[in-house]
């Protein structure tokens, strides 16, 4: 694994941008694997102004998103589609056609998780995929325990992700209980990886996912096991590995 230290938020959003950049650059019509959370924000900003300076194009790019809320539709401010509109689909030149994710308002979860490992098989597999890292270790909603050989499959969210997520919605029962995620083995299917992380907060996970033993109970741990996995952290997030 690159580990690639970066001063602060900022630096880490540029520094992993020159890769995604670098990525569309090499191969115009790659598949980018996407995240959500708060860590890509500021990637995804950079990526919109070299797009505006003319830097970047982003015509024959596809993109596969790893995760979307079950039962949220897409115009619900909280979807993860929403959210990629927000910060990188409404702002750079990708037909709507080529970003994908999984469809949140599909209720029949065998069908959707089939029919997004075959979409995901049928653009040729991830180029590249963009991961954050939960403070418990998880990867797309990956939760800790979940088996390493899973491809898209639908997980019920556990009480505390929903506590958390309570702040978001009206009420707890607005709060999505279910989301449909790449698995692990999905995950691992891709060619690279591009993992980000910031802030004090996950120095620890980031110490215990890359340095500690391979187990299902930190899901990030498993990357330790895949040939071209890059991590981009400020200091703050590598100030405890060993
Ligand atoms: C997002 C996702 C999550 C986040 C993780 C870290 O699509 O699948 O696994 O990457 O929860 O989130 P942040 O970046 O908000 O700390």
């Amino acid at each position: 694994m690159r580990i690639y230290k970066a001063k602060d938020y900022v630096d880490m959003s540029r520094k992993a941008a020159n890769i995604v950049s670098a990525q569309v650059i090499m191969k115009p019509n790659c598949v980018l694997g996407l995240a959500t959370g708060s860590t890509p924000i500021g990637l995804y900003k950079q990526l919109v102004e070299w797009y505006n300076k003319g830097d970047l194009d982003f015509s024959e790019v596809m993109t596969v998103n790893l995760d979307e809320y079950k039962g949220l539709s897409r115009d619900n401010d909280q979807s993860y589609y929403y959210f990629m509109h927000q910060n990188l689909f409404d702002h750079v030149n990708i037909p709507a056609e080529n970003t994908h994710l999984p469809n949140g308002m599909e209720p029949d979860s065998q069908k959707e998780c089939q029919e997004y490992t075959n979409l995901i098989q049928s653009l040729g597999g991830v180029d590249l995929q963009l991961l954050g890292i939960g403070h418990n270790g998880h990867i797309g909603f990956n939760e800790p325990g979940e088996a390493f050989d899973k491809q898209v499959h639908c997980v019920n969210l556990t009480q505390s992700t929903i506590e958390a997520n309570k702040r978001f919605f009206a009420s707890a029962d607005d709060v999505p209980k279910q989301a449909y995620t790449m698995g692990i083995k999905t995950i691992m299917q891709a060619k690279k990886i591009l993992i980000v992380a910031s802030g004090e907060d996950k120095a620890e996970i980031v110490r215990d996912a890359f340095f500690g033993p391979i187990t299902p109970k930190v899901p990030a741990s498993v990357l330790q096991l895949h040939n071209d996995v890059t991590l981009v952290a400020d200091e703050a997030a590598l100030s405890k590995l060993p």
